[in-house]
């Protein structure tokens, strides 16, 4: 099947059509120029942003908004639970310079639930509708949401809550092929996607367990969606966005030999670079705990690192895995052992 191989979202062109997922800890600005070095990537994305808490974050010290200018574009995700926040964080976002605005419907994180935001607003369409009505009121950025399939597979219910959210004004709808309660473990209903699509006029993007070109030729071929989002294994392999564009967009990528060190230190300079000290390890620990899967032992990278109480102890424990397991690209990204540190 031949894909559109540009995805127009609101007023933005979006090519090719592959969207990097919103990830709590992890799509931050070190893991999206690792993307962005790699190539492929169409849309890229903070994590969940509280609506409450977000006009008084500085974005040149929060962890969550802190960016260079090469990321774009970018859309910020929103978690929400009231239209009330609506107002000032879209002004902010404004400030910001989001090129766009996703509204999370779909995390089914317990904090979250509690807190009256992500999945469980699936269960509260008039609230939703609230929400998206005062969302579309507020900014004329590209307007999207993310959602999961919700607490079971009903398709009178999803039908109802997709159109309504398309006849609110939403641009383009995400949709991670699960049921809230589903762990990642469980095989995504993407067949669940392919209803969503027919349902609704607006484009519709396919997210979960996309890993690989294969999957992701699968996932297009059969929901026909819009547009992939991939989330964990963009972690693990940041250059899947490349692998995906060239087979199945056609997009004139050079076809590089990645070397794992070296992407690593390139995540690990930027998170240093560019983060506080204090808001360095947390984040070095999780990014490892996915790219660690890429060695038959990656385990023991895991676990070195994630105890490990500085991030210079993480960093050079790093670095010795990788002299030892991946010798020959290895000592081309460390070459010199002071640039093990970033102090
Ligand atoms: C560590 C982690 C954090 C996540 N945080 C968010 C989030 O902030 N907002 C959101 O909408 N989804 C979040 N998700 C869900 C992902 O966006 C995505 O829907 C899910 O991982 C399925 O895609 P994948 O199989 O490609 O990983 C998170 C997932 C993971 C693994």
């Amino acid at each position: 099947m031949q894909q559109g191989t540009t995805l127009f979202f609101g007023t933005l062109a979006i090519q090719p059509p592959l969207l990097l997922a919103p990830m709590a800890g992890l799509t931050h600005s070190a893991l999206r120029t690792t993307i962005l070095q790699c190539g492929g990537v169409g849309l890229l994305s903070t994590e969940m942003l509280s609506a409450s808490r977000l006009p008084a974050e500085n974005e040149q010290l929060s962890p969550y908004l802190i960016r260079t200018k090469e990321e774009r574009p970018l859309s910020y995700q929103l978690l929400i639970s009231t239209e009330l926040h609506i107002p000032k964080a879209m002004e902010r976002l404004h400030v910001i310079g989001a090129d766009a605005v996703d509204l999370n419907l779909g995390c089914p994180a317990p904090q979250v639930r509690k807190a009256g935001g992500g999945a469980l607003l699936m269960e509260e369409p008039q609230l939703v509708r609230r929400i998206v009505a005062a969302a579309r009121r507020y900014t004329c950025l590209p307007l999207s949401a993310k959602i999961r399939l919700g607490e079971t597979l009903n398709q009178e219910k999803l039908h109802s809550f997709c159109r309504m959210l398309e006849g609110e004004g939403i641009d383009l709808l995400t949709v991670h092929g699960r049921l809230r309660s589903e762990p990642f473990a469980r095989k995504p209903h993407w067949d669940w996607i392919t209803k969503v699509k027919e349902w609704v006029k607006i484009p519709v993007v396919a997210n979960g367990s996309i890993d690989s070109v294969s999957s992701a030729r699968t996932c297009l071929a059969i929901t026909g969606a819009d547009g992939l989002m991939i989330g964990r294994q963009a972690a693990r392999a940041p250059w899947i966005f490349a692998a995906i564009a060239r087979d199945l967009y056609q997009a004139s990528l050079p076809e590089v030999s990645v070397s794992l060190p070296a992407v690593y230190r390139h995540f690990a300079r930027a998170l240093a670079d560019r983060f506080p000290p204090e808001r360095q390890l947390g984040r070095l620990k999780e990014f490892t705990h996915h790219f660690a899967k890429n060695y038959p032992f990656g385990h023991h990278l895991a676990s070195q690192v994630q105890a490990s109480s500085t991030f210079n102890e993480a960093y050079e424990r790093a670095a010795a895995f990788f002299l030892q397991h991946d010798p020959g690209t290895a000592a081309a990204a460390f070459r010199a052992t002071s640039e093990n540190h970033f102090a």
